[in-house]
């Protein structure tokens, strides 16, 4: 680590030779004006300095070494604690290509109101400039990026979220390709003026212009806005990529699933923030599943490519985990629980009395905590003791169930793509889709109901096609048309397309209980989803594709009865009028470029309704 003063020289390490990456380096200071500059080697000791640092300006603590060694508790401003979809911006040439589904503006206005908001933004500051790549380095798969940021707390969690440091420079060299970053949390500091333990500023942007491949985020230092890698380039930058160049960039878990036999497969998963993907991609199968074993690839982020031999091949392109705290538990997520016994930073949970963490779902409430925060807090005071999306950033090597092939430079191949959104009525607890079309149309119509991930309303019904709505770089219509383009190209190419699937772990009952147990007991339908693949699982067709039936579930270990096996797949024709409205809403919405298999499979599922 290296640093500089801004103005006579940046003081360029020696091993950087990349003349374009510095002369950018160089113009973001000179717009941002930077106190000095620091180029991150990804070492531990530039890492423990960081923090060491943090805990002094408070923006850390150091958590009980004995109980969770090396490890540190953030607690953010209370007013940045989740991704902010209604600043995020996907600034296309024409407002057409970005789509009616995200923010667009014209990248010249945009480029006008960012200069203004980052001249002069750091002041006070050290800027970090943070190589990084997604995905292996040196992968074909992969992408460098590059982001200069004015927050320590933003390089710690990069070096745990991204393979981060000076080997990204090896495989730059003098001219590769490189996706640049700016991030600033946009709180200058004068001259004397004390920092606050969590700078960030009222006015947030996070934007991306996806034609010159570039991102620019201002005011907020939560992990989805300011960890530029994850969403803004691993999905929505990598999306429009992806459109371009015939791959898919998709907001997907990846795990391994090996039978008693020893057959291993490979299943993608789409579900919105915060719907489990972190528990289904870590899932251990309960004790009746002798001889199966379920390992993680990756739990958030899948890049999918065509492969010479006509099948998908994906990787994770994440090194970490950034993973939702309240709800995480022995129960839920046993692997989750054992991968942070140490090296985590967590982010809005509550402090112990002893140092260490505790969050609404991980077992019984100690007498006191401090919540996240800083106040103090017992069982009956009526608050909740962590934020709702409190988060842990943790590498993904330390998940006990991780894959051999997890860092396979080629990818995996996929069996099966696994779509579910959060619905207490109305989709099945599982349906194959009978054909891509329709399977894609499932996708395309998922609806989910809003969680705490982003900032607005929780529980409130909307479509978030492909889990892809705050995500997608480019026309919502035109992705579908990208799937279905994949499909017949790989199917043109005599390939045996991968099964689609829809999923629904969330029906409730009268009283709002969950009916189907979730969790490790998801694994009955993974086993079924194989035995489809391997073409001997029963199921019954119905509206929407194939259910399995009863009996088609294996249920050793779990007493769950028929009745409420009927609750958890029934079709109510009342409901999926309503839904098929909806999707008509959608459609209506996405009308410009919305392909007309989709309009074709909603006629026939609206001809198919009982009257
Ligand atoms: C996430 C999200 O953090 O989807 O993964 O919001
Ligand atoms: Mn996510």
């Amino acid at each position: 680590m290296s640093a500089v003063p801004v103005g006579t020289s940046l003081n360029v390490p020696s091993y950087v030779k990349h003349k374009k990456l510095i002369q950018w380096v160089e113009s973001i200071a000179r717009l941002a004006q930077p106190d000095r500059v620091v180029w991150c080697d990804g070492s531990v000791q530039e890492s423990e300095r960081l923090c060491d640092e943090m805990v002094r300006a408070g923006t850390l603590r150091r958590l009980n070494a004995a109980k969770r060694p090396n490890s540190f508790l953030a607690w953010s401003d209370p007013s940045d604690v989740a991704r902010v979809e209604d600043r995020t911006f996907i600034c296309t040439e024409t407002a057409q290509e970005a789509g009616p589904t995200n923010n667009w503006m014209d990248p010249a206005q945009m480029r006008a109101t960012l200069n203004g908001l980052f001249s002069g933004c750091m002041r006070g500051r050290t800027m970090y400039v943070i190589p990084f790549s997604m995905g292996p380095l040196g992968s074909h798969i992969s992408q460098i990026g590059v982001e200069v940021s004015d927050s320590p707390y933003v390089v710690v969690n990069m070096r745990l979220m991204t393979r981060m440091g000076r080997a990204v420079f090896d495989v730059l060299r003098e001219d590769g390709e490189f996706v640049p970053c700016v991030h600033s949390v946009g709180q200058p500091l004068a001259a004397g003026q004390k920092d606050v333990p969590w700078p960030c500023n009222d006015t947030k942007y996070i934007v991306h212009f996806p034609k010159t491949r570039e991102i620019w985020s201002f005011g907020s230092g939560y992990g989805g806005n300011a960890l530029l890698g994850k969403k803004c380039l691993a999905l929505r930058i990598a999306s429009y990529m992806g459109r371009d160049e015939g791959w898919l960039a998709e907001h997907m878990l990846i795990v391994a699933v090996t039978t008693p036999a020893g057959k291993k497969y490979h299943v993608a998963a789409a579900f919105p923030s915060a719907c489990g993907k972190t528990n289904f991609a870590m899932l251990i199968p309960p004790s009746a599943f002798a001889g199966w074993k379920v390992s993680t690839i990756g739990e958030d982020i899948a890049w999918i490519k065509p492969h010479e031999d006509g099948r998908l091949y994906a990787i994770n392109p994440e090194f970490g985990c950034f993973g939702v705290a309240p709800g995480t538990s022995d129960r839920s997520n046993h692997n989750a629980m054992a991968m942070l016994h140490s090296n985590v930073i967590f982010t809005n949970v509550a402090l112990t009395d002893d140092g260490d963490v505790w969050w609404e779902g991980m077992g019984p409430p100690p007498a006191h905590l401090i919540d996240w925060q800083g106040k103090d807090w017992t069982p009956d005071c009526g608050r909740k003791a962590a934020h709702p999306n409190a988060r842990f950033t943790v590498a993904a090597m330390q998940c006990p169930s991780i894959d051999v092939d997890w860092e396979d430079p080629n990818g995996v191949p996929i069996d099966a793509f696994v779509f579910g959104g959060r619905r207490s009525d109305t989709v099945p607890l599982v349906t194959e889709a009978r054909n891509w079309t329709e399977g894609v149309y499932m996708a395309a119509t998922m609806g989910s109901e809003t969680t705490a991930a982003a900032a607005g309303a929780q529980g409130v019904l909307r479509r978030d096609p492909f889990a892809m709505l705050p995500f997608c770089g480019y026309n919502m219509a035109e992705h579908f048309a990208h799937w279905l383009e994949l499909g017949e190209k790989l199917a043109a190419g005599g390939a045996r397309l991968p099964k689609l699937f829809c999923v629904n772990w969330f029906r409730t009952d009268e009283k709002g209980r969950f009916i189907w147990p979730g969790f490790a007991e998801n694994m009955r339908v993974l086993q079924w989803i194989v035995e489809r693949i391997e073409g001997h699982g029963g199921g019954e067709e119905h509206l929407l594709g194939v259910t399995p039936r009863y009996e088609d579930l294996n249920w050793s270990g779990l007493s769950f009865s028929f009745d409420n096996y009927q609750r958890v797949t029934e079709i109510d024709a009342a409901q999926w009028r309503r839904e098929l409205a909806l999707h008509g809403e959608l459609f209506e919405k996405l009308r410009d470029g919305l392909p007309q298999a989709l309009q074709g499979v909603r006629q026939k599922l609206q001809r198919s309704l009982p009257a």
